[in-house]
C-alpha cells in the first residue's frame, strides 16, 4: 500500500521496517477517540469555512459508519497503515474519495495522537475513580459491621495497641480516598486540548481551538503548540498515581495474606478467591492477593518505562513517544482488574472475630494504658514508662499478663495501683480511652464513618 508521504520517497519501506514502525497493534484501541477527534475537527473546519458544510457532513457520517464497522469487526487494520490515525483515514478516503483527503487540513498526526491519547486516558481515569468508589463503599460497609471488633494493632509487625477492625478498614479507606483525589487531579491536567497545534508550530488556517475544546469536553486548551505535542506529563502522572494505588492494594493484600495464615488466623479467604496445590492436598492459597501484590511491580515497571522514554527527548514530537501507550494501557488494565478483584475478594472474606479478640490478650498491648493509668495518679510519664517496663519484664518471666497480676504484687511496682486498674486495661477500655480526633476510640471511628458517608464523590 502506498504511504501518505510517498511524494518525498523513491523507495518503499521493507516489510520488517513497516512492522517495526507500526503501532496499530496497540493504538487500535483508541479508534473511538480518533473518530471523535476527527468529527470535531471536521465540524470546526466547516464552521471556519475551511471545508464546506456538505464536505464536513460527508466526513462525519462516513466516520460514524466506520466506527460501527470497526465495532462489528468488519474492518481489518493493516501494518502498512502504521497506526490507528492513518488506518482510519485510509478507510475514509477509500469510502468517500477526495473529500476524505481534506480532513487532515490544519492538523498533524502529532496533535491528533496527543488528543486521542488524552481522551482515552480521561476515560480510563473516570473508570478507575468509579471502581475506587465501589471499593471505598465496600470498606465502609465492613467497618460499619465491625465497630466492636477488637484486634491487635502493630508496629514493626509486633503487637502494639488494641484497635478496632473498623478503624483498620478506615485507614485503607483514607488511602483509597487520596488515590481517588490524585486521579481527579490528574484528570484536570489531562483534560486540556492539544489539537490545533499542528506538527509543532501551529497552523496557517484560522482554526477555532475553543470550539474544538467545547466539542470534545476539554476544560482548557494547551497554550503552547510546541509543548502541546511534546507533553506526556499527564501520562506520567497517571502512571505515578496508578503506582501509588497499586502500592496501597499491595500493602492491603500483604496484610490479608498474613491474616489468612494459620499463624495469624484472623481471616479466612472465600474458596472462590483461593487456589489449591497440585501436590499438597491440604493447601488453600491466597493467590489473588499474591497476584495483586505482584502486579504492583508490573505497574511500577510501566511507570519507569515511560519516565525513561521521556527523559532525554528534545522538543517536540519524537517517534520514541509512540512507546508511551503500551505502559499506560497496561497500567490502566492492570489497575482496573486489581481494584475489581480486590473489592470482590475483600467483600467475601470471613473475619474470625474471636481469634482477633484473643490475640489482643498476648503481647502486653495494654502496657501504654497501664502507664497512662499511673500518669492519672500523678506520676510523670517517663517514670510510669519505667515502672510498667519492669512489670512487663516480671510478667514475661512469670509467663503472665498485666491484668492477671494480683493487686498486692502490682503495688510492689507502684503503690499508686488500686483495684480500678483492671477495668482500665481491658482492650475495650484501652480503645475507649483514646481521646484524640482520628483515634481508634469507638466514638472517633463512628465520626470517621459519618464523615465517609458524607464524603463528596
Ligand atoms: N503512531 C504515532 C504515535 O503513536 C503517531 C504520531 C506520528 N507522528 C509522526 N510524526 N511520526 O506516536
Amino acid at each position: 500500500m502506498a504511504k501518505m508521504w510517498k511524494g518525498r520517497f523513491t523507495k518503499t519501506a521493507t516489510q520488517s521496517a513497516n512492522e517495526f514502525n507500526a503501532s496499530i497493534t496497540f493504538d487500535k484501541r483508541m479508534y473511538a477517540q480518533d473518530i471523535e477527534g476527527s468529527c470535531a475537527h471536521a465540524k470546526m473546519l466547516a464552521k471556519q469555512g475551511i471545508l464546506t458544510a456538505d464536505e464536513a457532513e460527508a466526513i462525519t457520517s462516513a466516520l460514524n459508519e466506520i466506527r460501527k464497522d470497526i465495532e462489528d469487526g468488519k474492518i481489518e487494520f493493516t501494518i502498512e497503515g502504521e497506526d490507528i490515525h492513518m488506518n482510519i483515514e485510509t478507510v475514509l478516503t477509500e469510502r468517500i474519495g477526495d473529500i476524505g483527503k481534506k480532513l487532515h487540513t490544519a492538523r498533524s498526526r502529532n496533535d491528533q495522537v496527543a488528543v486521542d491519547f488524552r481522551l482515552y486516558m480521561r476515560n480510563e481515569i473516570d473508570s478507575i475513580t468509579e471502581l475506587l468508589e465501589i471499593l471505598k463503599r465496600t470498606l465502609v460497609g465492613i467497618a460499619e459491621k465491625n465497630q466492636d471488633t477488637v484486634m491487635p494493632g502493630y508496629t514493626h509487625l509486633q503487637r502494639a495497641q488494641p484497635v478496632t477492625l473498623a478503624h483498620y478498614m478506615m485507614a485503607y479507606f483514607n488511602m483509597f480516598s487520596r488515590d481517588s483525589e490524585r486521579f481527579r487531579d490528574c484528570r484536570r491536567r489531562t483534560n486540556r486540548l492539544p489539537l490545533g497545534s499542528g506538527a509543532l508550530a501551529g497552523t496557517t488556517y484560522s482554526t477555532d481551538r475553543d470550539f474544538l475544546a467545547e466539542e470534545l469536553g476539554f476544560d482548557e486548551i494547551c497554550p503552547n503548540s510546541i509543548d502541546a505535542v511534546s507533553d506526556r506529563d499527564f501520562a506520567l502522572e497517571f502512571l505515578s498515581d496508578a503506582s501509588i494505588c497499586m502500592m496501597h492494594l499491595s500493602r492491603f493484600c500483604e496484610e490479608l495474606i498474613l491474616w489468612n495464615s494459620t499463624e495469624f488466623g484472623f481471616i479466612e479467604m472465600d474458596d472462590s478467591f483461593a487456589t489449591g496445590s497440585s501436590i499438597m492436598p491440604q493447601k488453600k492459597n491466597p493467590d489473588m492477593a499474591e497476584l495483586i501484590r505482584g502486579k504492583a511491580g508490573r505497574v511500577y515497571g510501566d511507570m519507569i518505562a515511560l519516565f525513561t522514554i521521556m527523559k532525554s527527548l528534545p522538543l517536540a514530537y519524537n517517534k520514541d513517544m509512540q512507546e508511551d501507550k503500551p505502559p499506560c494501557f497496561d497500567a490502566a488494565d492492570t489497575l482496573k482488574a486489581c481494584i475489581s478483584i480486590f473489592t470482590e475478594m475483600i467483600s467475601t472474606v470471613t473475619f474470625n472475630r474471636e481469634t482477633m479478640r484473643s490475640a489482643v490478650k498476648y503481647g502486653f498491648m495494654n502496657a501504654t494504658d497501664a502507664a497512662d493509668y499511673l500518669v492519672r495518679k500523678g506520676i510523670p510519664f517517663r517514670d510510669c514508662h519505667e515502672i510498667i517496663g519492669k512489670l512487663v519484664l516480671y510478667c514475661i518471666n512469670e509467663n503472665t499478663a498485666i491484668e492477671d497480676v494480683p493487686l498486692e504484687k502490682l503495688r510492689e511496682f507502684s503503690d499508686k495501683f488500686d483495684g480500678d486498674i483492671y477495668e482500665n486495661i481491658t482492650p475495650e477500655a484501652c480503645i475507649r480511652a483514646k481521646k484524640s480526633s482520628g483515634s481508634t476510640s469507638f466514638d472517633s471511628v463512628k465520626k470517621q464513618l459519618a464523615a465517609a458517608e458524607k464524603q463528596e464523590v
